[in-house]
């Protein structure tokens, strides 16, 4: 069932994203050489708490996972494309770090994530990274009251295979509110014109997750969470909140 929100509902929505946008923002300013994820992990729990938030994630279990999440924030590196489970692993030069963060304020939820690499970059992977910048941008430009559901999928999707990047089929965004994962869901690809329509009052998580090599085979570690492409192709992930409003979308999760 999907939950429309009032504009004073969007208003404390907002405030909830500001809070992740800051937890991530944090993060990004820490994430250096030698950095462990742990420590990272650290960084976003104290800003939330001082936010006077709690985290979304932790102890997070759906009923798809066996155990339910033990952190603060998802660090994918390199491999894992998300939900990966923060380590004592400290980052290497030219590692492609994927940073998820949630944080629920006065009862409702922020979803937001960032991609970006330490030391020396790769080149290939700083054109993952925008290419899936630039995928949700589409995503979130496509996100205008009277458009569907399937015109955010096709406008994320096709800037991921127009430049020959994976996308992994059943995981994309969904709705946000009280709880962080509401209806409908928002494929990472799919038919334009399709799907339920967007009406003013709409919140969701736009999500692509962008895989190299152009194949979207993936797997789940052992750890319960952790989803790695199969092929050892690094991938890429960049997510916000937004409303669908009159005037168009806005972005719940920006600075
Ligand atoms: N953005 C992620 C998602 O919607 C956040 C969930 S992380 C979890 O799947 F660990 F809490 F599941
Ligand atoms: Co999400």
């Amino acid at each position: 069932m999907i939950e429309l929100k009032s504009p004073t509902e969007i208003a404390a929505l907002r405030e909830a994203g500001r809070v992740v946008a800051r937890a991530l923002a944090a993060v990004r300013a820490h994430a250096d050489l030698g950095v462990s994820l742990l420590e990272l992990d650290e960084i976003a729990a104290t800003v939330i708490a001082d936010a006077g938030a709690v985290p979304s994630f932790l102890h997070y279990q759906p009923n798809s996972a066996m155990t339910p999440y033990p952190a603060v924030i998802c660090a994918s590196v390199n491999d894992a494309v998300v939900h990966g489970i923060p380590t004592d692993y400290r980052l290497a030069d030219g590692d492609l770090v994927s940073i998820d963060a949630g944080a629920h304020l006065d009862g409702w939820c922020g979803d937001s994530a960032i991609s970006f690499t330490v030391g020396v970059p790769r080149p290939a992977d700083l054109a993952l990274i925008e290419a899936t910048d630039r995928a949700l941008a589409a995503g979130i430009a496509a996100a205008r009251p009277g458009a569907k559901v399937g015109d955010i999928a096709n406008a994320v999707g096709s800037v991921a295979r127009a430049r020959g990047y994976g996308i992994m089929a059943d995981h994309g965004g969904h709705g946000v509110g009280r709880a962080m994962h509401e209806d409908p869901s928002i494929p990472n690809e799919g038919r334009p014109g399709r799907g339920v329509r967007l009406q003013p009052g709409l919140v969701i998580a736009i999500e692509p997750m962008l895989i190299a090599g152009g194949r979207d085979a993936y797997r789940t570690d052992r750890d319960g969470w952790t989803l790695r492409t199969r092929d050892g192709s690094r991938a890429a992930h960049a997510e916000h909140t937004i409303a669908v409003t009159p005037t168009g979308p806005i972005i719940l999760t920006a600075p």
